[in-house]
């Protein structure tokens, strides 16, 4: 089972709702668990919209604690209120745009984890990383210090160069970061790949070794696109 996350990254009105619902409408695709996450904004009202059906609603960060002077701040408990299943913490965008620290990463998925949420915690190298051949290291530094110490996550590998740029690392490059981290998790933790996945890569991208999924951006965002990805998975029976 291939599970395959929409970020729609700050992207998103009440009327993206058509989305979720093309989604829901399209059935589900065997083999595949779909999973959108939305704007905080959006979190209700899209769980509203696919309740009952294969899609799953999650978010893209959350605070670590569960409530308090935070202003601006939204907790995991709050967002599993609102019908997230799912929240996706220490983003590269979080990470560098934000100044998130490993340890910050490891709270907010501790968090999630004590609100009934699974985390799906993101990691990978800057260009500058791979060049200078520091990926494996800064992996393993990143797995080290931001995932939680027990309990249900997710994985997911985003080379930082490739979000958003069109370029993917070559599939011996994915399987050699995957086979890695793969080692140093409790069997069974999926670990998904994420950076320009689209319908046209996806399906090799999908079939390395270790890849359990996908973390698709911009794509996510048309749901033929989102779709022909999930069709991509090996297994998948659309
Ligand atoms: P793109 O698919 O737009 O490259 O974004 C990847 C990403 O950052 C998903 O979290």
């Amino acid at each position: 089972m291939q599970l395959i996350v929409g970020n729609w990254k700050m992207h998103g009105r009440l009327a993206s709702v058509a989305i979720v619902e093309a989604l829901v409408r399209a059935g589900p695709v065997e083999g595949v668990e779909l999973l959108v996450c939305p704007p905080a904004t959006l979190v209700a009202r899209l769980a509203e919209a696919a309740r009952g059906s294969h899609v799953a609603i999650g978010a893209q960060d959350c605070h670590p604690a569960p409530e308090g002077p935070f202003t601006g701040d939204i907790a995991a408990e709050m967002l599993a209120d609102a019908g997230a299943t799912h929240v996706i913490v220490g983003h590269s965008e979080r990470r560098i745009g934000h100044a998130e620290t490993d340890a910050l990463v490891r709270d907010k998925a501790s968090a999630a984890q004590r609100a009934g949420l699974v985390p799906i915690v993101c990691i990978g190298e800057t260009l500058a990383e791979r060049e200078a051949g520091e990926t494996l290291s800064v992996v393993a530094r990143q797995l080290a210090g931001s995932l939680p110490e027990t309990g249900r996550f997710v994985v997911a590998y985003e080379p930082v160069w490739a979000i958003g740029t069109g370029r993917t690392p070559t599939p011996e490059q994915v399987a050699e970061v995957h086979a890695f981290v793969a080692a140093r998790l409790p069997e069974g933790t999926p670990v998904l790949y994420g950076g320009s996945v689209k319908p046209e890569n996806a399906r090799g991208l999908l079939a390395v070794p270790h890849v359990g999924g996908a973390l698709v951006g911009g794509a996510s965002l048309t749901p033929r696109d989102f779709l022909a990805i999930a069709a991509a998975a090996p297994g998948a029976i659309a």
